[in-house]
């Protein structure tokens, strides 16, 4: 029921995610600046014209390759949804498509092992959610070896890595801005009621809770969600700092320890995801706590229940990761790839880049989120 919104060729925001300095309006499969057209027609040429080899007919079926991290993880699992039903959409009578899914529950090795069955399975394109997101080398290697391009999602790997071949692309969101945008919520928030800063204090005691070490979505989140409140003029006092690993139960176990220590002073709670916000807030009903003595609840992506903790005030705002959105440019690029035709038309960024920008969510806007 949550994803009506995010029809192919609404207008997204396309930037290179890394400074977050270029910035330019595109529609998602059509306008777009002429120089990244220019840019993703000659990587087209390259990875097909590799080696001078005369180009080989286009296949007859799409069969793709679906490599995750961990299926467990919730975002991912929504975005596997869409992922599917945006893939076989391609499908007509003249064309099959394939889709196979492999889950490496966190262990790269695994998931290389995966990606070779992938391979000897027959995929003529690969979505690589990789478990170690600085360690794609034995994948790349053996895509290039088979030529099959690979479209890295979610977990960004480095850019040196993506430059290792032609054939190899990223679709994700800029994680900066997920973490301007829950700052911004946050402070929209505190300014709005006095309540919050429950002591008087002039200062909000917060808690923040991290996805995992090392994760592109983790450590700028928290920065830039907390930059964004002090620039809005919100003194802060930071009380602890949780791993969580995106994860609800372990973001309840961290909080309720967290709660120990810190009893009823917390007054602001930023979790890098929605599950572990939701976890948080498990943690304070398993205590019994009253709801004038919690502290609010700010999470990112939009899962499901995210939404729903939204409309039902429990979470006081998150940011939608719009994984419609990028499901549909994957599904968008692994057509252009194995039929080699429109890459130019997908709108990359650099010949490599895909990032669909976050929005705000909050009780005033969800209907336009879960359709209600
Ligand atoms: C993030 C998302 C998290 C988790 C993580 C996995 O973008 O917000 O909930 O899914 O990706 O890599
Ligand atoms: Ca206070």
């Amino acid at each position: 029921m949550y994803n009506s919104r995010h029809a192919a060729g609404k207008e997204i925001q396309m930037h290179d995610g890394r400074t977050g300095a270029e910035s330019a309006v595109v529609s998602a499969f059509g306008r777009k600046k002429k120089n990244r057209h220019m840019a993703a027609a000659a990587a087209l040429a390259v990875f097909f014209c590799a080696c001078g080899r005369p180009l080989p007919e286009p296949p007859d079926r799409i069969q793709a390759g679906v490599a995750y991290y961990n299926q467990s993880d919730t975002f991912l699992s929504e975005l596997n949804d869409c992922l599917k039903e945006q893939l076989y959409k391609l499908e007509n009578k003249h064309f099959e498509v394939t889709v196979t899914t492999k889950d490496a529950a966190g262990l790269q090795r695994t998931q290389d092992d995966q990606v070779k069955e992938l391979i000897d399975a027959g995929c003529n394109v690969l979505c690589v959610n990789l478990a170690d997101r600085s360690d794609p080398s034995e994948i790349i290697d053996l895509a290039r070896e088979h030529q099959v391009p690979i479209i890295f999602f979610n977990r960004e790997p480095v850019a040196e890595d993506l430059m290792q071949w032609e054939g190899l692309f990223y679709v994700g969101a800029d994680a900066q801005q997920s973490g301007v945008m829950q700052g911004e919520l946050a402070a929209k928030a505190i300014q709005a009621d006095s309540q919050i800063d429950r002591n008087k204090d002039g200062k909000i005691q917060y808690v923040v809770l991290e996805g995992e070490p090392g994760h592109q979505d983790a450590i700028i989140r928290t920065e830039s969600a907390v930059d964004t409140l002090k620039k809005n003029g919100i003194e802060l006092e930071k009380l602890s700092c949780g791993i969580a690993n995106w994860n609800r139960a372990q973001a309840q176990n961290r909080m309720m320890q967290i709660i120990s220590e810190h009893q009823n002073r917390i007054e602001l709670v930023l979790a890098n995801n929605d599950d572990m916000a939701l976890g948080a807030i498990d943690a304070y009903q398993k205590l019994n706590y009253t709801e004038t003595a919690l502290p609010v609840f700010f999470g990112i992506d939009g899962t499901d229940a995210g939404l729903e903790a939204v409309a039902e005030s429990k979470l006081a705002a998150t940011v939608y990761n719009d994984k419609e959105g990028q499901a549909a440019a994957m599904a968008k690029l692994a057509a252009a790839l194995v039929l080699q035709k429109g890459l130019e038309e997908t709108g990359l960024v650099d010949g490599k880049y895909f990032y669909l920008p976050y929005e705000k969510v909050t009780r005033d806007n969800i209907s336009s989120f879960t359709g209600a």
